[in-house]
């Protein structure tokens, strides 16, 4: 089936503080040397308290309308994947709505954590594809400095705070052999998984209260080596799917433009689709894990850096809390 719709624009936005390895060596029991060799991470952003999500989410945003000269009355739709929002309610999109200037369209959040780009992006996809939008604002974006417990060594050197952002419209309609737009998107959840990778305080099961503050309940608890696991299977699985799904092979693609939630992970299920590293996108490194904001980041920053040029293609994946995952392929 051809593309209906394409990413028209991106952007991001990374907040300005850096926490360095070194620096969280003096807060844990950790060191640069574990860390780099263990994750990837040399350092990452943090959000200064005076921003919050839908501060970021809405940089990221006119960054990206711009790129596709395009203004908020433009836009269609707004969809943020987020599980640190403003706040439990409203959703964190109509914050963005209203940043933006943007007037009565539906915008809402999808709590799919670092799989939540990948979820609005088929979401997106699919409703361009009915006929029924023509242009979609899809923001990953998360500010986990606030919810990560910076005593728990295990979780707190993993994390960053950043925004990125993609619109989403009409691809050209005029035929050619390789179109450009989004060829094929997947996503999936195994709930079985749900307590793998979670922040079980504040919501109905436990309530916010004292107690949930005092035993860090509102904090992110993770089973890391389960995370791990299920991320090396699935991001292979589905990758494969999305390309076989477009009638590729994945050598055929340009390049891959994975979620960075670990090194080690992106190259054990890189290794296991036969692509090689050097079609591997990465800036672990630099940002950490930004869960559902990675994608979107590393994408704008690859295509404004001209990584990635125009007719190439670029397979992206994502798994996180849900346990939840999802790939799409895209020609730019
Ligand atoms: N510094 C030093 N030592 C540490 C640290 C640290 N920061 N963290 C854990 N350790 C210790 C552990 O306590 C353990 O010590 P022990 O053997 O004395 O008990 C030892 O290192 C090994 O711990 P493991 O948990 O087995 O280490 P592993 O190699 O699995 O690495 C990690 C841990 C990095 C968390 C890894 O499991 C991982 O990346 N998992 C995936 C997590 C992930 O990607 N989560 C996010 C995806 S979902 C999302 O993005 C929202």
């Amino acid at each position: 089936m051809p593309p209906k719709a394409r990413i028209v624009g991106t952007g991001h936005y990374l907040p300005p503080l850096v926490r360095t390895n070194a620096d969280l060596a003096k807060m844990v029991d950790t060191s640069d040397d574990w860390i780099q060799e263990r994750t990837g991470i040399r350092e990452r952003r943090i959000a200064p308290p005076e921003i919050c999500t839908s501060d970021m989410a809405a940089a990221a945003a006119e960054s990206a309308l711009k790129m596709a000269g395009l203004t908020a009355k433009d836009l269609d739709m707004i969809i943020v994947g987020t599980v640190t929002g403003d706040m439990p309610m409203p959703a964190t999109a109509v914050f963005v709505q209203q940043k933006l200037g943007a007037v009565n369209i539906p915008s809402f959040d999808i709590s799919a954590a670092c799989a939540g780009f990948i979820y609005g992006l088929s979401i997106a996809d699919n409703f361009i594809r009915a006929g029924a939008m023509k242009h979609i604002l899809v923001i990953g974006v998360e500010l986990l400095s606030r919810v990560i417990d910076w005593e728990d060594r295990g979780t707190c050197v993993l994390f960053g705070d950043g925004a990125g952002a993609v619109i989403v419209g009409p691809a050209d309609s005029t035929p050619v052999e390789r179109p450009r737009g989004i060829l094929s998107t997947k996503i999936m959840s195994d709930g079985s998984l749900a307590r793998s990778l979670m922040i079980p305080g504040g919501g109905s099961v436990t309530p916010a209260s004292k107690e949930v503050i005092d035993e860090k309940l509102h904090k992110v608890k993770m089973k890391g080596q389960d995370i791990f696991k299920a991320a090396v299977k699935n991001l292979y699985s589905a990758s494969r799917d999305a390309v076989e799904e477009a009638g590729m092979r994945p050598d055929d693609v340009d390049w891959i433009c994975p979620h960075q939630a670990n090194l080690r992970i992106i190259n054990q299920a890189v290794e296991r689709l036969g692509v090689p590293k050097e079609k591997v996108l990465v800036n672990i490194d630099k940002v950490g894990n930004t869960s559902s904001a990675s994608i979107p980041i590393l994408l704008d920053q690859s295509l404004r850096a001209g990584t990635i040029k125009e007719g190439q293609t670029v397979l992206m994946c994502a798994l996180g809390a849900g346990i939840s995952w999802g790939s799409a392929l895209i020609r730019v």
